[in-house]
């Protein structure tokens, strides 16, 4: 799918010499001082960009951007506003590049560079400044145009980014890094993006086996007729009423030895979620194409790590289904015996996640892996808990948590977490079966949802993320791009790079 992406190079060179359309330099609010490298800059361009700070056109306000036109080996020299230096963190420079990124790609810049010098901040290293410059910018310029068939010749793209750093320090590991998981990033924002009539099941349990050819990746994946003989009830459930039959897809990275238990992703693979006969109303069915996210998280995630050549085993378990209306849709008081044999009573067909999961999670949990994290666009109540900003999670082990509140802070994917007190066991006791799968009165409705799912995950250590929100955007700014974010990529690749 997709235009090639940019290309992202490091390279040592003196301000003054560099070559290139855009020179993007950073400065803090009330602080725009020219020494150093800076000094040598502005005095070989005739003092243009001194004279342009004194008479006052650029303050280094958050989110100012001011382009002095050069027209020398440089033709644009950019200043950007980075704020108030108490303030500024890896998060506003993360922004910052990403809008700058946009602004440059629409104005029909093919190439920029960046003073790297000009984004540091005692608060970070210099690789991890590098890396997140790159990622940034990939991020930010994502766009998703497949499904436009007219000027197809006039989208504009940034061929190349250049990093300008004043050391011998290498940074190839971290522009390879981000270009990997950048690409990891956007190639989910595409398939979370594809149209539902497009992206079946079968397209997607398809589109996972090409990725496995590519990557060396151990890929199978079941029909619905073994979905079925493999007595996976509560899957079949969701699955039954729609004419695009269920897959339940299994990669596997082998990048340890043998006899090393595999970290298990499990991620919820709904391509549609019309909300079955509970149907979802007018807006609130738009979007719900996203509702594959987790599950086309987790496969992109596996084949970054195996680009990276981690040294770890990881499975991802995505089970992959539509959920419809249909004469053979599963009702409202329907049981289901889940594929451990626990009995679910169905009190509504519009929380079909965490049935799909269930069969899922314990596919997974017989695998024996060390421990296993589910990512699920499972609840609407992720929005009232933290909004747009983060995203919920829940947890049964104090390593695993120390892992992912480690990644979430390193990989800018801010997580939080809920807890799993056992007040909350009570709400799902149902009067005909094993468990119901929701709570009646919908209150703490994601920390239900993953007491529901503990049930099937036999005690190992186990994460539940739930990015029902966070999943998609709204806005165009920053990295963020309209419609899917690629929510958890970042997060799972850096979690796992650091595993020990
Ligand atoms: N896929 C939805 C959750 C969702 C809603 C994700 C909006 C993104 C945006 C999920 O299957 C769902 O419908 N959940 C219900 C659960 C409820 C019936 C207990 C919800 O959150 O309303
Ligand atoms: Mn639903
Ligand atoms: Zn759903």
């Amino acid at each position: 799918m997709g235009m090639a992406a940019a290309s992202v190079k490091a390279l040592k060179s003196d301000l003054s010499k560099v070559k290139d359309n855009a020179l993007l330099i950073g400065f803090f609010k009330d602080n725009a001082i020219l020494e150093g490298e800076l000094k040598k800059l502005d005095k070989e361009y005739n003092g243009v960009i001194g004279s342009f700070i004194k008479s006052g056109n650029f303050k280094g306000e958050k989110g100012e951007v001011k382009n002095i036109y050069a027209d020398k080996s440089i033709k644009n020299i950019v200043l950007v506003g980075l704020g108030e230096k108490e303030k500024y963190n890896l998060d506003v420079m993360s922004n910052t590049i990403a809008d700058v990124s946009k602004r440059l790609r629409d104005n029909s810049t093919e190439s920029f560079s960046v003073c790297l010098e000009s984004f540091k901040n005692s608060k970070f290293n210099d690789e991890e400044l590098a890396e997140k410059i790159a990622l940034s910018a990939l991020m930010g310029l994502y766009k998703f145009s497949e499904y436009k068939t007219k000027d197809k010749d006039k989208i504009k793209h940034i061929k190349q980014i250049t990093l300008i750093i004043n050391s011998n320090e290498r940074f190839d590991n971290q522009t390879a890094y981000a270009s990997i998981v950048a690409e990891a990033v956007n190639k989910t924002r595409d398939l979370v993006n594809t149209p539902p009539n497009i992206a079946t099941p079968e397209y997607v349990a398809n589109y996972a086996r090409e990725i496995a050819k590519k990557s060396n990746l151990k890929c199978t994946v079941f029909d619905e007729k073994q979905i079925e003989k493999m007595k996976m009830g509560c899957f079949m459930g969701v699955a039954q009423g729609s004419i695009n039959k269920p897959r339940l897809v299994v990669l596997e990275y082998k990048g340890a030895g043998k006899n090393q238990k595999p970290i298990a992703i499990v991620g919820k693979g709904i391509t549609f979620d019309s909300g079955g006969l509970n149907v979802k109303p007018y807006p609130y069915i738009l979007n719900m194409k996203d509702d594959k996210g987790g599950a086309v998280a987790a496969m992109h995630v596996i084949e970054a790590c195996s680009k990276l050549k981690l040294p770890l085993n990881l499975i991802v378990v995505a089970p992959l289904a539509e959920n419809m209306i249909d004469a053979a849709s599963y009702r409202p008081d329907d049981v289901l015996t889940a594929y451990n044999k626990m009995t679910v009573e169905i009190r509504n067909t519009d929380a079909e996640g965490r049935l799909v999961l269930a069969d899922a999670l314990s596919y997974a949990a017989e695998q024996k892996p060390e421990l296993i994290i589910d990512i699920a666009t499972l609840t609407g109540a992720s929005l009232i808990v933290l909004g747009y900003a983060g995203t919920p999670f829940l947890c049964t082990d104090d390593r695993l948590r120390k892992k992912l509140k480690e990644a979430s802070e390193k990989s800018l994917e801010k997580l939080w977490e809920l807890p799993l007190w056992q007040e909350y066991e009570e709400s799902l006791k149902s009067d005909v079966a094993d468990v119901k799968h929701i709570g009646d009165d919908g209150e703490a409705g994601v920390i239900t949802g993953a007491m529901f799912l503990k049930n099937f995950v036999n005690d190992i250590a186990w994460a539940h993320i739930d990015i029902g929100t966070t999943v998609w955007s709204k806005v165009d700014k920053g990295i963020l791009t309209k419609g899917a974010t690629g929510a958890n990529v970042r997060l799972m690749v850096e979690m796992l790079r650091e595993w020990k």
